[in-house]
């Protein structure tokens, strides 16, 4: 399939998607979401995919929602469309692993889009913001949420209040992002990480993921409830069982993927 604003190619069990929108900087606008939706959706049914990385380009992860097609919108067209609800039922709706990998400037939507992904790598170009108080909004695609439990009160309400960027030393200070790689080598390194994980037995890494998405939604008893369940239903699978024969037997894994 391809696609307008994004080029998505398989790497063995690993789905790259770029964005490609290099004359505005990548800017997020309906067809970007669109082209995202789809291809989120693809790779969450293919059973020969089992991780993904989302990246931009040098300059630019990308430099927010766009402005140019938000100028001219008014109050009732942004509730009336429920103006970028899609992101989270289209792509952090995602249950399969993703990574972003961050180079250039992640401002805005493009702070908030790097941010639903599980976790981020950042080349040392990389600047985090959400700069929407200069516009006279404030984030919109969970930016003051998200940042917010990434990062902590005090930062968040400097970065939403001033705009300010955050380079990447203090993003990975303060737990916006995993790690920081020269950015020569951003996408290498994102890109092993992902087959590392794409490696792993794939429903343990969904469960995985799930359960550290939901100590973000609920509160610690709850959580630990679900964690134990969501342990026990995975002690059913195939893969449990042959894990742990092939840790008792000096041998690796080999995944049915139930
Ligand atoms: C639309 C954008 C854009 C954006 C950049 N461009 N950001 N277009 N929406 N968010 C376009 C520019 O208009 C320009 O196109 C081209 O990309 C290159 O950008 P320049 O500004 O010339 O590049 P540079 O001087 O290097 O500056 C880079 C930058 C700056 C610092 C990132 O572009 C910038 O400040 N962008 C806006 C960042 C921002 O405010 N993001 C938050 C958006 S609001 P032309 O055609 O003019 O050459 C948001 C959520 C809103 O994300 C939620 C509220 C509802």
């Amino acid at each position: 399939m391809t696609y307008e604003t994004i080029l998505v190619e398989q790497r063995d069990a690993v789905t790259l998607i770029t964005l490609n929108r290099p004359q505005a900087l990548n800017a997020l606008n309906g067809q970007v979401l669109s082209d995202l939706s789809a291809a989120f959706a693809a790779y969450d049914a293919d059973p020969t995919q089992h991780c993904a990385v989302l990246t931009g380009s040098e300059k630019a992860f990308a430099a927010g929602a766009d402005i140019k097609e938000m100028v001219d919108k008014d109050g009732a067209d942004f509730f009336l469309q429920d103006f970028f609800s899609g992101w989270q039922t289209h792509v952090v709706a995602t249950r399969k692993p993703w990574i972003a990998a961050v180079a250039g400037f992640a401002l805005g939507g493009g702070c908030e889009l790097a941010m639903m992904a599980d976790f981020i790598i950042a080349a040392d170009t990389a600047k985090f913001g959400q700069p929407e108080i200069k516009l006279g909004v404030a984030p919109g695609m969970g930016g003051s949420q998200r940042l917010t439990r990434a990062v902590g009160k005090a930062k968040a309400m400097d970065m939403c209040l001033t705009g300010r960027m955050m380079g990447a030393e203090e993003a990975e200070r303060s737990g916006l992002v995993s790690r920081i790689v020269p950015a020569a080598d951003l996408l290498d390194d994102a890109l092993k990480t992902a087959a590392a994980i794409a490696a792993m037995p794939p429903m343990a890494a969904m469960v995985n993921k799930e359960m550290v998405n939901i100590a973000f939604e609920t509160g610690l008893a709850q959580g630990l409830l679900t964690e134990r369940r969501m342990f026990q239903i995975l002690t059913a699978t195939e893969d449990k069982k042959e894990g742990m024969t092939a840790f008792v037997e000096k041998r690796p894994g080999v995944w049915k993927g139930r």
